[in-house]
């Protein structure tokens, strides 16, 4: 199937491979109380968005300076999480900002009926891959106050139970996934169901994703990892039902395989003996596997005696990587900076030779824990990502970007990394320019002064922090859009 779970160090195995305060609808509870009081001015603020988010889309082409990284970058951010967003737009139109008596007129032109008032969401695991993933997912929807989040995983892996533990976010789990749904025929049928590895999911259970398809209750989140696969007959057959019943949402774990993705989705039509109806344009969200963990607490004195580190992220693997080049680079800064300079490994294979007068400064990371592997990343001043193909600029979401801005710490990263990664923002990272290679950049990282580097520091945990906040926004819309699609009559899709 083209996945592979190999054993080896945190990053290794991590293989899928400001906002403004929003007044009236903080989060699921307010837009859920707002639909059941309100009737259609859900429906009437999502088609309004669309209308905005067409214009804003004209205004932006109009206007947009030269390709920048940063125009680019904010066009793809635009195009996954603001133009998309009837939320948004609706805001930006004035809708929220209506008279009672408006909204009065509105109430009669549509009906919600029985909209629950805890929305029930499963998490469904079925092989143990993502763990990283599932704590963003369990992050984002345990902090929904209407929503009742039940976790069916896999046993976790490398202490990541600590992590989701520091949430302090009520949910049930982890239960084991062949309890879902159970056989008892009183088992809570979810109202979302979120598939975190989909493609394989889809194979995994296909009883009892038949099962709940044809109940029609539940709608599905399928997490997507490999925005390729998607173009095999075998999974778009098998994902088909759910695409005609529209009732499923794809998240993609980054703006460029969410672009992706759109294509793959956008061909479907084309060689199909089965011809669709309408063209398929399920809602596709962009879903940044980011959550929050608690900072180890380094004192600044701490962390000068330590001296300077980067960590190299990757396979330890000679075809990959010019290791007599690393070392001599490295050794050359020991001699240069005259400071203690540590370079860490973090992957798995067979370790390169090192030279007697790196020796001391080098270290190889493997098979850390979650906690321990987000302490050391947070504890160097750089991390050289090392993508193991250009596929992780196109088709896949890389965990190495993620993780970084976890833990607070800036990547070394060229522009076409920063135009795929869009939600990376510029100055969280040490720009990789044209002609320089990652040690170049490490040798500006040494250069730079003790003030700059915090700075860097700072805004990747800032860049982060927004990242989180938006999650819950997000999710939160998400989830209302999808409610709306199921219990109100006549609702438009919000992609229309
Ligand atoms: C929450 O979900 C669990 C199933 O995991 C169910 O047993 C429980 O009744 C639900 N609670 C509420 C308040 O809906
Ligand atoms: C169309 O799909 C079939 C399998 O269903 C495949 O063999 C064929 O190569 C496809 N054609 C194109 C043009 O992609
Ligand atoms: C971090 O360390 C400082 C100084 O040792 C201490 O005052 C502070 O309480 C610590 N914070 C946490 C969260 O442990
Ligand atoms: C240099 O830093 C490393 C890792 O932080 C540490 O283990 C080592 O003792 C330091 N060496 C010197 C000479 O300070």
């Amino acid at each position: 199937m083209g996945f592979s779970f190999r054993k080896g160090s945190v990053m290794e195995r991590m293989g899928y491979s400001d906002e403004t305060k929003f007044h009236q609808i903080e989060s699921l509870g307010g837009a859920l109380d707002a639909l059941r009081t309100k009737g259609s001015r859900m429906k009437q603020k999502i088609i309004a968005g669309s209308i905005v988010s067409v214009l804003l889309v004209f205004a932006f082409l109009a206007f947009s300076p030269d390709t920048t990284t940063s125009s680019l970058r904010q066009e793809q951010l635009n195009k996954w999480w603001k133009t998309h967003d009837g939320t948004d737009a609706a805001i930006e139109n004035g809708i929220w900002n209506k008279t009672p008596e408006d909204q009065e007129a509105e109430v009669a032109q549509g009906t919600c009926d029985n909209v629950p008032e805890i929305i029930q969401v499963a998490i469904l695991e079925t092989v143990r891959a993502h763990d990283e993933v599932d704590a963003a997912l369990v992050h984002s929807l345990a902090s929904q106050p209407n929503v009742n989040l039940t976790l069916y995983q896999q046993e976790p892996r490398f202490g990541s139970e600590k992590i989701f533990h520091a949430f302090g976010l009520d949910y049930a789990g982890p239960l084991h996934p062949d309890d879902f749904m159970g056989t008892d025929k009183h088992t809570t049928i979810p109202d979302f169901l979120v598939l975190t590895t989909c493609e394989l999911a889809l194979r995994q259970a296909p009883k009892r994703l038949e099962a709940l398809l044809e109940q029609g209750k539940t709608r599905l989140i399928c997490i997507v990892h490999h925005s390729d696969h998607w173009a095999e007959e075998q999974r778009k057959s098998d994902i088909r039902p759910w695409v005609d019943a529209g009732m499923i949402d794809f998240w993609t774990l980054s703006p460029h395989t969410a672009t992706f993705l759109s294509n793959t989705i956008a061909a479907w039509d084309s060689n199909d003996s089965q011809p669709w109806d309408n063209p398929p344009s399920p809602p596709i969200r962009v879903f940044v596997p980011i959550f929050p963990v608690v900072a180890p607490n380094i004192t600044i004195s701490e962390k000068a005696m330590q001296g300077l580190s980067f960590a190299m992220q990757g396979d330890y693997d000679p075809h990959r990587r010019d290791y007599k080049h690393i070392f001599e680079r490295l050794g050359n800064f020991l001699a240069e900076a005259e400071r203690n300079v540590s370079m860490h490994l973090l992957g798995q294979g067979n370790r390169p030779e090192v030279p007697e007068n790196v020796k001391a400064h080098v270290f190889f990371d493997q098979g850390l824990s979650y906690t321990d592997f987000y302490a050391l990343l947070s504890k160097v001043s750089a991390v050289l990502p090392g993508f193991a193909s250009p596929e992780y600029l196109d088709r896949k979401a890389s965990s190495s970007v993620p993780a970084s801005l976890i833990a607070g710490t800036p990547l070394v990263a060229d522009r076409r990394l920063l135009e795929a990664y869009a939600y990376v923002e510029e100055e969280s990272v040490w720009l990789q320019e044209d002609g320089e290679n990652e040690f170049d950049v490490v040798g500006r990282m040494l250069a730079a002064s003790a003030k700059e580097r915090e700075q860097k520091s700072q805004h990747a945990k800032d860049n982060a922090q927004r990242i989180i906040d938006g999650n819950v926004r997000r999710v939160g819309e998400w989830l209302e859009t999808g409610i709306i699609q199921m219990y109100c009559a006549g609702s438009e899709g919000e992609d229309d």
